[in-house]
């Protein structure tokens, strides 16, 4: 009988070591412990013995049962660590890897500029218009002034739709929506940024698509020192402190006065470089005061009120900030460029 206590203990302590997993350990569990196991079956053997072989039998097969429940235990929580280990090591996170980088897109310069225009003037007071691309001739041209056949339908190359539809060749279009809506109420102090379209071959200054950015203020007692005063501001907050504008005689059919207005020049301070062509001033935008005509026509009473506008390009401001001397690189879409911008984000 000692032998075969001898004969599942060997068993048991082979199956216990050759277990490799938490689930062959338990099969052996079931195998020796179980209550069909061979620890069991010895045990039911006690009852062909005799009465003095009893007691030593019984602790013999109660020490075999407790040795192998500590090897069991043993091995299990053997097993357990190298499962726990091997997790780990699975799991192992190589804090040295470097990051997959996120290409993320940057703001396009235009737009850049457009929101920088928009602070400035909503900081002033200023309400941020919008029109539409496709637009009636009636806005585009009758309510500013140029009606049908006027010689100033030629400064502007037109891309018609039909003979009343086509898109717009100025911000000027959303002026006088925002004036004939405005049904005689003053005042009215708004900016409206957008895209302007012009049959123009492309070169390295002329772009078939543009931005442009139009002010208009109208009220009582508006003048032309106001709109001199709000451009200087402007021309110091978009180039630097220190600019001066100055105006220059010029005709717009929407506007009496007309101007010109040109910068002092950000690149030399105005002692003349080639960006200025050594005239120390760089011209950047069409203005004047309302022409009371096109007040009229909308609505306004000329003799109780008065406005001033502008029109800015913003593809001429975008360069001459960042030093760009071709116009096309802003629709090109070449990431090289683009990506230039990403630190003024
Ligand atoms: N619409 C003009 C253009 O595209 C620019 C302009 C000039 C707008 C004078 C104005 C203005 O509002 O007063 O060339």
């Amino acid at each position: 009988m000692s032998d075969r206590i001898e004969q599942v203990l060997n068993e048991a302590l082979a199956a216990i070591a050759a277990a490799d997993t938490p689930d062959v350990l338990n099969e052996a569990r079931i195998r020796f412990l179980g209550k069909k196991g061979s620890i069991q079956a010895l045990m039911s053997e006690m009852k062909n013995l005799s009465k003095e072989e009893k007691p030593a039998f019984g602790q013999k097969v109660n020490s075999l049962k407790t040795a192998v429940s500590e090897k069991l235990e043993q091995r299990m929580a053997e097993l357990s660590a190298f499962a726990q280990k091997e997790k780990m090591a699975a799991e192992v996170l190589d804090i040295t890897l470097p990051g997959t980088k996120i290409d993320a897109g940057t703001i396009h310069p235009l737009i850049m500029i457009q929101q920088e225009l928009e602070d400035l003037f909503v900081g002033m007071g200023y309400k941020i218009a919008e029109g539409p691309e496709v637009e009636e001739d009636y806005y585009n041209f009758e309510l500013a002034n140029i009606p049908q056949d006027h010689p100033a339908r030629d400064m502007q190359d037109t891309f018609y739709i039909d003979p009343n539809t086509l898109l717009r060749t100025h911000t000027t279009a959303m002026q006088m929506r925002e004036l004939e809506k405005a049904k005689g109420q003053l005042p009215i102090k708004l900016i409206c940024p957008g895209k302007v379209y012009r049959r123009d071959d492309d070169d390295a200054t002329h772009s078939h698509q543009f931005m442009q950015c139009e002010g208009l203020v109208v009220g009582e007692h508006i003048t032309l020192a106001d709109l001199k005063g709000t451009l200087e501001y402007m021309a110091n907050a978009m180039f630097g402190e220190g600019r001066k504008v100055r105006f220059r005689p010029s005709y717009f059919p929407f506007t009496e006065p007309s101007v010109e207005v040109d910068v002092s020049c950000p690149f030399c301070n105005g002692k003349g470089c080639n960006v200025c062509k050594g005239s120390g001033w760089i011209e950047i935008l069409g203005a004047g005061m309302v022409h009371p005509h096109v007040l009229e026509m909308n609505g306004f009473d000329s003799d109780k009120c008065s406005g001033f506008a502008f029109g800015v390009g913003l593809e001429r401001v975008a360069m001459l900030k960042y030093g760009i001397d071709d116009i096309r690189n802003f629709y090109m879409n070449d990431l090289r460029f683009l990506k230039m911008f990403e630190r003024f984000d």
